[in-house]
């Protein structure tokens, strides 16, 4: 656990994640989520026509909505007021059958059957008490089930900033746990063994580990609005893990 922040200090941080920022998300997310994470959970998760999904850590909903959209059961679960509020405005109105319940991931509520697939992007290391809300994750799948999950590339994660600094990625502090103030609320750095041994003390069986990156031409077509991006081409700035619990 990283000491600093509690949980719930940094639930009050990502509620204030202003309205204007989610609205102006497209349907499939950010440029990150449609070109380098969405693409690469989905290819996870395979067909997940009539499964049950949980989206773990759902924030706005946008994940939950394009799986339901692909015909899976979706529950989200979110902890802050006011991306709840949003997804849920979105459901009243597309009517896609997708349950949102309100909590910390680490205090879990009983959910009834267990899922087919989890799903936890972009979440893990938002969380500083991570380890129990990886293992609800976990303990939420039926055997054989498989447990996705999505986090800035531990090696790599201020890949933009260091790139329009220094024209190559610099990084010096890694082995440590770490907090690290983004514009809205804080990350947390980890290792990546942090998050593989821990999954292995789950009873997890890694399926797959993912480091995507951009296409040259998706890079080249970023570049006039986004100096740096081409970064994204060399690096990766997200890894992206799929394991089965055993
Ligand atoms: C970067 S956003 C990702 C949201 C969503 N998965 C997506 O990809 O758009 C991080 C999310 O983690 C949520 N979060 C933070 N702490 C949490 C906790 N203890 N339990 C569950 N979710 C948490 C935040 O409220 C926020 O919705």
């Amino acid at each position: 656990m990283t000491e600093h922040l509690t949980n719930e200090a940094a639930i009050r941080q990502w509620n204030r994640f202003p309205r204007e920022a989610l609205e102006a998300m497209g349907p499939e997310g950010d440029f990150a989520k449609r070109h380098l994470i969405n693409p690469v959970l989905l290819r996870m998760l395979g067909d997940v026509r009539g499964r049950r999904i949980l989206d773990a850590g759902s924030g706005h909903g946008y994940f939950s909505r394009m799986l339901a959209t692909r015909g899976a059961r979706v529950t989200g679960i979110e902890p802050t007021d006011s991306m709840l509020s949003y997804a849920r405005e979105k459901e009243s109105s597309l009517q896609q059958g997708i349950e949102y319940i309100q909590a910390d991931l680490a205090q879990l509520p009983e959910l009834g059957d267990p899922y087919d697939a989890v799903v936890c992007s972009m979440v893990l290391q938002a969380i500083p008490d991570w380890k129990p809300a990886m293992r609800a994750c976990v303990q939420a799948l039926r055997p054989g089930g498989v447990f996705t999950f999505s986090v800035n590339h531990p090696a790599f994660e201020q890949l933009l900033t260091t790139w329009r600094e220094h024209g190559d990625y610099r990084l010096n502090r890694y082995l440590a746990e770490y907090e690290t103030s983004q514009t809205h609320a804080s990350n947390f750095h980890r290792p990546i063994s942090a998050y593989l041994n821990e999954l292995a003390a789950l009873d997890c069986r890694l399926l797959e580990f993912a480091e995507p990156g951009l296409t040259p031409d998706a890079a080249q077509e970023a570049q006039p609005a986004t100096p740096g991006i081409e970064s994204y081409a060399h690096l990766p700035n997200f890894m992206l893990v799929a394991a089965e619990r055993l």
